[in-house]
């Protein structure tokens, strides 16, 4: 857990390449609004940006790509809106399994799904299970996710182990919440991203990102391609992360 100082290095370009990229799709509204159009037409817009940033990703060897879909807060939205978001999702479920296979991408929703209606929470299981055995690029979907709900669902956990008497209090360590929180299995997102120009976190990932590079675009979601992908993580590439440590000190290290 924790710092995941390993980025893979791009020996064409050397740039490093992040293993964990983290982005919060921000836009598709605005997007729509600029172009007399109903919020629809964005969101709708929204999802060929996905399906390039994948497949963007998958190629350039980044290991998780977490996207995040539907916050625990947009339910606040109005009913329509909802609604029709979760009809675009199933739609691209249904879809886009094939083309995950074909990029051996496997496929993961992150959050509260059991909120969604039934028939949604079948084709998310579909897509799971189908591309499950995928080796490539772990694209996670979150959907009804939020960063406290997420550490709330893993202290739930843990307090249920110290009830059962097979943990003690003191025996609790960041490691032992961390094992609970939605991908404990992949590093911590090393590159998050923002598109629509906002500063903020939204309730994204909040636990995982303690040490993550952020970076802010102002361009909306629906815009955002392959060439903005790249740029952004030429940026990261230049970036020096610390972990705590002096400079000097992370100078000597690459330099040994
Ligand atoms: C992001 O775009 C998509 C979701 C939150 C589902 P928005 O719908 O928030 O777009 P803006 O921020 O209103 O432009
Ligand atoms: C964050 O965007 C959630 C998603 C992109 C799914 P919002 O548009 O909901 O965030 P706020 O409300 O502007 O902070
Ligand atoms: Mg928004």
């Amino acid at each position: 857990m924790g710092a995941n100082d390993a980025e893979s290095e791009d020996q064409s370009q050397m740039t490093r390449i992040p293993r964990h990229v983290a982005i919060i799709m921000d836009g598709n509204g605005r997007w729509a609004k600029n172009r007399n159009s109903p919020r629809h037409v964005g969101h709708r817009a929204g999802a060929d940006s996905v399906r390039t940033v994948v497949e963007a990703c998958a190629k350039k060897g980044v290991e998780a790509l977490t996207l995040f879909a539907f916050s625990s807060e947009n339910w606040k939205r109005p009913k329509k809106e909802v609604g029709l978001l979760f009809d675009l999702f199933m739609i691209a479920l249904q879809r886009d399994v094939k083309r995950l296979k074909k990029n051996n991408v496997c496929l993961r929703v992150i959050g509260e799904r059991t909120a969604f209606p039934e028939k949604l929470q079948e084709h998310i299981h579909m897509a799971e299970e189908a591309t499950a055995e995928n080796s490539g690029l772990m694209l996670q979907i979150a959907a009804n996710y939020g960063g406290r709900w997420d550490i709330t669902q893993a202290t739930k956990r843990v307090a249920e182990k110290v009830k059962s008497g097979d943990l003690q209090p003191d025996e609790i360590t960041e490691a032992t919440i961390n094992a609970e929180l939605s991908f404990a299995d992949l590093p911590d997102p090393d590159l998050f991203i923002r598109t629509g120009g906002e500063q903020r976190i939204s309730n994204f990932v909040l636990w995982q990102m303690a040490y993550s590079e952020f970076y802010f675009s102002e361009q909306l979601w629906p815009d955002f391609d392959a060439a903005a992908l790249d740029l952004a993580i030429q940026e990261f590439s230049q970036r020096e992360r610390r972990f705590g440590k002096t400079s000097e000190q992370i100078r000597a290290i690459k330099n040994q």
